[in-house]
């Protein structure tokens, strides 16, 4: 038999032999995929927190295969799906002053732009000694070499140490070290400031005060460092406002987005930066990705955007992930296997006292999926995060589902 007429194998999907079997997702609608021997799996983590607006929009797909066959246009030139999604960020999503957007295909691609754009920014403006981007311990920005660096998510770097930049590090919540290492490390050698707003999978919803947010902005405003926002997780109505810093005194330069900006059906991310930071490229040849706005994609998020503002749904992320976060903490905050649950909006971690892929195992034996997190201090973690459309019901199926899990994990 040739392999082309094999029989489709799930078992050799895997790239890195070993590796965990994995139902075979054939259909999804709502919070639920649909596996190919009939089996429904409660979604209940937006599979890797980025299907805002649930699964099965048909309309997402029409728009984006509308599009399709134009095939390519050269990053560079204007199309109008390009010029629709840049109208739809600006006008209805961005803050005031961030009237620049350069798109990707997702996140990391997003973060290690954001890292370039750091040190093309302080090149624009003449400050050629400055190169290094500070990174919070723990963090996560993604899998390119740069983004590894930047971030603290020991698990996913070991091994790869040698090929990492020493970008000097800050913990998550304590500001008077922040001060400390910017003056240690010479403001004037200083080119950005990298934060996720809630940590999201090296510290499973990790969120530092008011205060943290005060001192950093304020010091990277005094020292013109870049602040870099790193919205991958927390962007696009994830906690319950448009973007995560919004929560806060945390005023950022640049916003980096992926996941639920293509909402799932599309590779796509976005760097936005103030006007000003964009001023200083100018000259610069910031260089694009071959895929860099590419038209079905932006066709697609533009759909997710619209689907969003009309279902109200980053009101319902605050709305319904307010009862999620009340049932969680009912069921959860006494249980002796949690140390703590946290988060707001769509968006909660459950810091755990027993292993988290045994969880997260034990729970999709029982149909539902939720994300497996944590890092450095935080050594096991799940993330709850399905859905902006997950119905009262689902929220009970998801808790008791989640709750036999972990009681299955340590009476073991
Ligand atoms: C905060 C944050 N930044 C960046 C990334 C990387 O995004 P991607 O996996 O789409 O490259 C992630 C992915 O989980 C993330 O959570």
């Amino acid at each position: 038999m040739s392999n082309a007429t094999k029989p489709s194998n799930s078992d050799r999907y895997a790239f890195v032999p070993g590796s965990a079997p994995y139902p075979t997702i054939v259909s999804a609608e709502g919070c639920w995929l649909i596996a190919d021997d009939g089996r429904r799996i409660l979604d209940g983590a937006a599979g890797a927190i980025v299907g805002n607006i649930g699964w099965g929009r048909t309309e997402v797909a029409q728009a984006a295969a509308a599009i399709m066959p134009i095939g390519y246009v050269i990053p560079l030139w204007p199309t109008p799906s390009r010029l629709a999604l840049q109208d739809e960020l600006i006008q209805h999503w961005l803050p005031e002053g961030f009237n620049h957007v350069f798109f990707t295909s997702g996140g990391s691609e997003s973060t290690d732009s954001a890292i370039r754009l750091a040190r093309a920014y302080q090149i624009g403006k003449g400050r050629i000694d400055r190169w290094k981007v500070i990174g919070r311990h723990p963090s996560y920005h993604g899998m390119t070499t740069g983004t590894m660096a930047v971030a603290s998510h020991l698990a996913r770097q070991k091994g790869y140490e040698p090929l990492l930049l020493p970008f000097p590090k800050v913990p998550w919540d304590d500001p008077e070290q922040v001060l400390k290492v910017i003056e240690q490390e010479d403001p004037a050698t200083i080119a950005g400031f990298i934060a996720e707003p809630i940590t999201g999978a090296a510290g499973a919803c990790l969120t530092a005060s008011d205060e943290y947010w005060r001192v950093v902005t304020a010091a990277c405003h005094e020292h013109d460092i870049l602040l870099i926002a790193d919205e991958v997780m927390t962007g696009y109505g994830r906690t319950g406002l448009n973007f995560g810093h919004q929560h806060f005194p945390f005023q950022p330069d640049v916003i980096v987005g992926g996941k639920g900006l293509g909402g799932g059906y599309v590779p796509l991310g976005a760097v936005a930066a103030r006007d000003e930071v964009a001023q200083a490229l100018v000259g610069s040849g910031f260089m694009y990705f071959t895929f860099t706005g590419n038209d079905a994609a932006c066709a697609a998020g533009t759909k997710v955007l619209e689907i969003m503002r009309r279902e109200k749904l980053v009101a319902r992320a605050a709305s319904q992930g307010a009862v999620l976060g009340k049932r969680l903490h009912a069921e959860f905050d006494e249980h002796p296997a949690v140390v703590e649950v946290r988060g707001r909006g769509m968006f909660y971690g459950l810091e755990l006292k027993c292993s988290r892929d045994a969880v997260v195992m034990a729970a999709l034996q029982r149909d539902l999926w939720v994300y497996p997190a944590g890092s450095g201090p935080v050594s096991d973690a799940v993330m709850v995060a399905p859905p902006f459309v997950v119905s009262d019901a689902e929220i009970d199926q998801l808790i008791a589902t989640l709750r036999a899990a972990i009681d299955a994990v340590v009476t073991r």
